[in-house]
């Protein structure tokens, strides 16, 4: 059944132009959640032999840009580098092909398997936490992200990190996966770029008030919106979520507060 499916889309990659069969995964991906549009920077990790690459370019229309320890052969519209995706210096050379902030990171990459499964997980684990990491330095805030994990102990622990970063988290596996695969796909939209956290707790004075009547405090320039506070409060708050302009705080002790 597998091997039925793996042929299916090995040929119509070959019918249809495409350098690999996952190229299939990234447009059933975007059909269901809109991670690449027109006009958007896309960085590819993780991209050789160029399926992805193809079908971002198609997508967007606009910069697309490819990393990967291979060579890929030229594609119209696309810039590629050899490079490895867990170097800092990858992030700048990244940076200056863009000469802007990104809409979008994608990663599709993969180690070279051991066939030993916590290894493989490790290994997949420290990719897709490079390509979090490049993200957050190229994406614009509020942009989107797209990468591929495989499953294991550390999975929901990864998810966490991503939910961290972005406004919005899901997981996805694609019809076009192998059945046996384990692979799973994580999409994050709405990169935040707030200073501040869900769960951490701040030391604060409100300093203003918001339209709702709530006080208002800021940390590093960055407002948080405390409900039941007023101005000149001094409170113990915790983050209890973060919008791409402002947080929710609460609460949590307020011994020296003054009103
Ligand atoms: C499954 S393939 C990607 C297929 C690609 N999405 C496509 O559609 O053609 C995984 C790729 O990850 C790349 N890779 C693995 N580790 C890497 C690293 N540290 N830096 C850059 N690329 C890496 C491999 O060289 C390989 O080409």
């Amino acid at each position: 059944m597998a091997r039925d499916q793996k042929d299916y889309y090995y040929r119509k990659a070959k019918e249809e132009g495409y350098r690999a069969r996952s190229a299939y995964k990234l447009q059933q991906i975007n059909s269901k959640f809109h991670i690449i549009k027109k006009g958007d920077a896309v960085v590819d990790l993780g991209a050789a032999p160029g399926g992805w690459l193809q079908v971002a370019r198609q997508l967007s229309g606009d910069m697309v840009v490819g990393v990967d320890l291979e060579p890929i052969e030229p594609i119209p519209g696309v810039t590629t580098i050899q490079a490895d995706i867990t170097r800092e210096e990858t992030v700048d050379r990244v940076k200056a092909l863009l000469g802007r902030d990104a809409d979008v990171v994608i990663c599709d990459a993969a180690p070279n398997l051991t066939g030993i499964w916590d290894v493989d997980h490790a290994r997949s684990i420290d990719l897709s936490r490079s390509a979090l990491a490049m993200a957050k330095k190229v994406l614009r805030p509020g942009g989107r992200f797209l990468v591929k994990v495989f499953q294991g102990d550390m999975f929901i622990d990864y998810l966490n990190e991503v939910r961290r970063e972005f406004g919005q988290v899901k997981s996805h596996s694609p019809q076009a996966s192998r059945k046996e695969s384990a692979e799973i796909y994580i999409i994050g939209k709405k990169l935040l770029s707030a200073p501040v956290r869900v769960g951490e707790t701040y030391d604060v004075e409100i300093t203003s008030s918001g339209s709702s009547g709530d006080g208002v405090a800021l940390i590093q320039g960055f407002a948080v919106i405390v409900k039941g506070t007023s101005l000149g409060d001094r409170v113990k708050i915790a983050i209890k979520g973060v919008k791409p302009n402002f947080a929710f705080g609460a609460v949590v002790d307020d011994p020296k507060r003054e009103s």
